[in-house]
């Protein structure tokens, strides 16, 4: 028997193959406006060069209080409250991101402590703006194989704390967001159908953050060099997109056994509109088939698909038993589709108590945090470590060596 976190299902993998099905959703964004009008303060730029080349009108940035994990943690809640689960009730948390909080500890796992997810394993998914796709693939296999029954897959970026504010390519085009799906096993056929992944690491450099990684670690040459920040060859990722977006939508739509024609909607990522008019173009499919929503958001990476479902459905423009492609790329490089069929999932009505009681259940999320590094200090003063609860420093004759 095989078994992950508790599946009470504890099915044979591949044994009755449950449907992965979104039955929850929810977005944040920071509060923050900024238009390229006021780009235009910063850099040499104008409202119409952006709109012309881009489609972007303005995007949100992160406050001083806004992080990856903050913005992620909103999010999940809202996926969480119209999926009527409780923190506890998932199994898995898979949170893809392009700006996680640390190299590690993973941002998934802050977002696990916040909730109080308690029975969930949790970790990040490193795919650039592809991520969503590949984490929302990997949550529904491991629904489809039996192995879990609620899976939490998350998308969220600050990369406004990593964009070059001097280069006027670049820090047009991308915002701040975070967006997830409470993925659940369910009998009734549709959910996740399918799902195609590809990379293409040849292209690494096209797209990139040079420094700060292991093979070029934090120096103050690195950091006067303007090395921890987004270098992009825009041109050829441009290139790059076009071609992949068509390729990608028509193969996971094949690999599902359907067609174009079956298709409701597609939501690409939200990069630049002319991207998504190319691959429209491409397909042949009208563009009002497409979601688009960059104008007021940028690019927002692995947040921005989940944020244009939430949206899409709030607009009405999916409804249960509609077929739909999501389809993204980014930096690696890397691309990938999910083919999804809507269910029936409406959102339960909340009461105002329901609400109180689950403010209530963060709250202890909170506490119970709190109580875990409180009591880890104690018992660290009693087995006698000396920096219990705090971060320890390399030993100077270390840091000498290396
Ligand atoms: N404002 C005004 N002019 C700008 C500018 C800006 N923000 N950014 C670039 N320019 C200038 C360039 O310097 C160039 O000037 P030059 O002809 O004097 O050299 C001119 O505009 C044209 O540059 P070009 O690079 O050909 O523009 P473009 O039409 O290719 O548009 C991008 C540039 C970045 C918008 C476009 O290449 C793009 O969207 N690429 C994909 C990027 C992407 O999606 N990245 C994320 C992937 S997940």
């Amino acid at each position: 028997m095989f078994s992950i976190n508790g599946n009470k299902a504890g099915r044979r993998p591949g044994e009755g193959a449950p449907y992965a099905h979104i039955v929850g959703w929810g977005m944040a964004v920071p509060e923050k406006v900024v238009t390229n009008r006021d780009l235009s303060e910063i850099v040499d730029t104008s409202d119409e060069w952006i709109v012309s080349r881009t489609g972007i009108r303005e995007r949100r940035i992160a406050g001083p209080r806004d992080t990856t994990a903050s913005l992620a943690i909103r999010a999940a809640r809202q996926a969480l409250g119209v999926a009527n689960l409780k923190p506890r009730e998932v199994q898995l948390i898979i949170l893809a991101t392009s700006s996680p909080e640390y190299i590690f500890p993973s941002t998934a796992s802050i977002v696990q402590d916040a909730l109080g997810a308690t029975n969930a394993g949790a970790f990040d998914l490193s795919a650039a703006c592809s991520g969503f796709i590949y984490a929302l693939s990997l949550g529904a296999q491991m629904i489809r194989s039996g192995a879990l029954e609620t899976v939490l897959v998350i998308g969220s970026e600050t990369l406004s704390r990593l964009v070059n504010w001097t280069d006027r390519e670049t820090c047009i085009l991308f915002g701040d967001g975070a967006g997830a799906f409470v993925l659940q096993a369910r009998e009734q056929p549709g959910g996740v159908l399918s799902s195609i992944l590809r990379s293409d690491g040849s292209g690494g450099d096209l797209l990139i953050i040079p420094a700060g990684g292991s093979k070029l670690p934090t120096t103050a040459d690195t950091v006067r060099d303007n090395l921890h920040t987004i270098a992009m060859n825009g041109r050829e990722v441009y290139r790059f997109a076009t071609r992949v977006m068509v390729s990608a939508a028509k193969e996971v739509v094949a690999s599902a056994g359907l067609t174009l024609d079956d298709l409701s909607l597609i939501i690409p990522h939200q990069a630049n509109l002319r991207i998504i008019q190319a691959a429209a173009r491409g397909l042949g499919l009208p563009e009002e088939r497409f979601m688009i929503n960059l104008d007021r958001y940028g690019n927002t990476s692995t947040a921005s698909i989940p944020i244009a479902v939430c949206e899409a459905v709030s607009q009405g423009r999916i409804q249960p038993g509609d077929n739909m492609v999501l389809v993204g790329f980014g930096a690696g490089l890397t691309w990938g589709a999910t083919m999804l069929s809507w269910a029936a999932v409406t959102p339960p009505q909340v009461s105002r108590w329901e609400r109180i009681r689950r403010q209530g259940l963060y709250a202890v999320a909170r506490a119970r945090s709190v109580a875990r590094r409180s009591w880890r200090h104690v018992e660290g003063l009693v087995w006698g470590s000396q920096e219990s609860g705090e971060v320890r420093q390399a030993p100077v004759e270390v840091e000498q060596k290396m």
